[in-house]
């Protein structure tokens, strides 16, 4: 069976006690953590910066999986490699120069992802896969946490699986919003290689128990 990584999102943690929330997806058995960085403008809500992420940083070894839900994500990437970010995505939607901007993530140590929203289409990626480590398929439209998934956006998942082995790409696939015990199978089936959890995950009765069985189903 492929083993599937599981990022819980921060974003429904409760932030005055971030470090328990840490400590639970370590706990729990999470393999990332990821963050979500929002700039009240490619994005209606501000969550939260740099800072943040330097402060998790400093609570964990687990790789930081950070989502840049911002406008030129580029006058920041270096901010987000100087906190401690293992994974840098950011926005097709956002970055004119996405190339420059992925080679600039790397050549700081970090991975470099991108990220679609529901009505973009991968052939707007189709250039960048083969630098990419990373592509984050949004199932939700980006922006709050707790949303259902948009089960037609799977589709992408599986042109992306099919790109990856017909071509030998080797970026991973993963999944963000509206993922949770009733939609993760379907997700696994599509093709994935990471999903993040929100509020599947810390507003669970047993947020352990319940990422066990999203990873195992
Ligand atoms: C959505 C964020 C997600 C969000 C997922 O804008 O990018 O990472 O936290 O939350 P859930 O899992 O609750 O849909
Ligand atoms: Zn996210």
């Amino acid at each position: 069976m492929k083993i599937t990584k599981c990022a819980p999102s921060i974003l429904a943690a409760d932030f005055s006690r971030i470090h328990e929330g840490i400590s639970l997806i370590e706990a729990s058995g999470g393999d990332w953590v990821h963050l979500d960085v929002m700039d009240g403008s490619f994005v209606p809500e501000i969550s939260f910066g740099a800072q943040m992420v330097r402060a998790v940083r400093s609570l964990t070894d687990l790789p930081l999986d950070v989502h840049l839900m911002i406008e030129k994500p580029e006058n920041h990437v270096t901010s987000f490699l100087e906190a401690g970010a293992d994974y840098i995505t950011f926005h097709a939607e956002a970055s004119v120069h996405a190339h420059r901007t992925i080679q600039l993530i790397k050549a700081g140590g970090a991975r470099a992802g991108i990220s679609i929203v529901p009505s973009t289409p991968v052939a707007m990626i189709s250039e960048l896969l083969p630098f990419l480590d990373l592509v984050l398929i949004m199932t939700v439209n980006p922006g709050y946490g707790g949303q259902s998934l948009i089960p037609e956006c799977l589709e992408k998942v599986r042109t992306l699986a099919a790109l990856k082995s017909d071509r030998g790409f080797s970026y991973e696939i993963a999944v963000d919003g509206g993922i949770n015990r009733e939609t993760i199978k379907e997700t696994k089936d599509a093709g994935i290689d990471v999903f993040v959890a929100g509020s599947a995950f810390f507003g669970a009765a047993d947020p352990a128990e319940e990422l066990s069985y999203m990873k195992n189903c």
